[in-house]
């Protein structure tokens, strides 16, 4: 198979392939977005986000459920997470953008589970002393993302585990272990660290209510290979007496390379929120493009932006501005703008970006103790 058609695969361990999303929406069987659920949301934050603006929140289950449990006057929740097996990128920092406007819109508490455990059980080459590492350095980024910090509970699953443990056990004991193998596809060889996990990030979905002594709807902000984890929670949530946890569902970030998400295993088509800006100027300026073999060609056929790492940049994160937007690609389409010119000032912009971010990640160590669960 040439790596134009590969077979699509999408678990929440592998994620590879042309991304075809309505095909993902039909095989997980969950609702498309609509505009409505987008004009609720937008009317409650006062804008609409660019993620929301740009199709990238692709589905849901549940939120229009969740909206209207808001409008009634009840409390509600976010939940969200982070495998921590390396560094942060910027594909990562997408939902944890969305999770921000969603706290601030609906002045919500945000869970947010840092699983360690997970990525020691599923990682071969990972040790505990490494995913707790990244687990901390992690958590400076999801900072950085400017969360409130009394509305926000980060936490390690290892190191909190008291607080966890015994919703997770409840969880645990409500799923047979042939409903994990028709669910994730275990195999004999698995360890059972990793049959024993689902019940962690389920257990999430539950902590608030917990914690709080009410029930309270939780919404999932989450990448759509997530899915898997809530199909399962939501099979016994009201059997354990709280809600289906909701849930809404991102598109990948593309990588720099050709096709693909952004992915931490081509470090050199990621860029890392800890990446000198120097260096992530030259990924950019070596990044896939959409455009014609020659400046001569793009100038008389045009790019295709669609094919276009560097546009995926400017549609998903950085230009703001729509009609700015439209304008590069009419440009990009026509053969007026050429590749190096739009490469360069993506890469300009994503520096500083970097420059910024690390500054507001560097401060994040002052008051991390503030963001963790207690
Ligand atoms: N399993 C996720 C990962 O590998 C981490 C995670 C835990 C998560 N809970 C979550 C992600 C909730 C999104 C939402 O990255």
């Amino acid at each position: 198979m040439t790596e134009d058609n590969e077979e699509m695969v999408v678990t929440p361990w592998e994620v590879r392939g042309e991304i075809d999303y309505d095909k993902l929406i039909e095989q997980f069987g969950v609702q498309p977005m609509t505009p409505s659920i987008t004009e609720r949301i937008a009317k409650q934050a006062g804008f609409v986000h660019l993620q929301l603006r740009r199709g990238i929140y692709l589905s849901h289950r549940d939120v229009d459920w969740w909206l209207d449990e808001h409008n009634k006057g009840n409390r509600v929740g976010l939940y969200t997470g982070r495998g921590p097996s390396g560094h942060v990128h910027l594909g990562h920092l997408l939902p944890w953008f969305f999770c921000k406007y969603l706290q601030d819109a609906f002045d919500t508490e945000l869970y947010f589970q840092m699983t360690d455990d997970e990525k020691f059980v599923f990682e071969d080459h990972l040790t505990l002393d490494q995913t707790i590492g990244y687990t901390y350095e992690n958590a400076l980024d999801v900072i950085a993302c400017g969360l409130d910090q009394e509305k926000t509970h980060i936490f390690s699953d290892t190191e909190h585990i008291h607080h966890l443990y015994k919703i997770a056990l409840r969880v645990s004991k409500r799923v047979t272990y042939s409903t994990a193998k028709a669910v994730f596809g275990f195999q004999d060889s698995d360890n059972i660290g990793m049959i024993w996990y689902p019940a962690m990030q389920a257990m999430t979905c539950f902590l608030q209510s917990e914690r709080e002594g009410a029930n309270i709807p939780c919404l999932i902000p989450a990448a759509i290979d997530q899915d898997p984890y809530w199909r399962m929670t939501r099979d016994i949530a009201e059997k354990m007496g709280y809600y289906k946890p909701a849930q809404i569902h991102a598109k990948f970030l593309p990588g720099l390379g050709k096709g693909g998400k952004m992915s931490s295993s081509m470090p050199e088509t990621a860029i890392f929120t800890i990446d000198p800006p120097e260096i992530a100027e030259k990924k950019v300026m070596a990044a896939f493009t959409g455009g014609q073999a020659t400046v001569r060609e793009q100038k008389e056929k045009g790019g295709d932006p669609t094919a276009c790492s560097v546009y995926a940049y400017y549609y998903f994160l950085f230009e703001e501005d729509d009609s700015k937007l439209v304008a590069l690609e009419n440009e990009c389409r026509s053969g007026s703008l050429v590749c190096g010119d739009c490469k360069a000032r993506l890469a300009k912009i994503i520096s500083r970006f970097l420059v910024d971010f690390q500054v507001k990640r560097e401060k994040a160590k002052d008051n991390l103790e503030e963001f963790l669960i207690n």
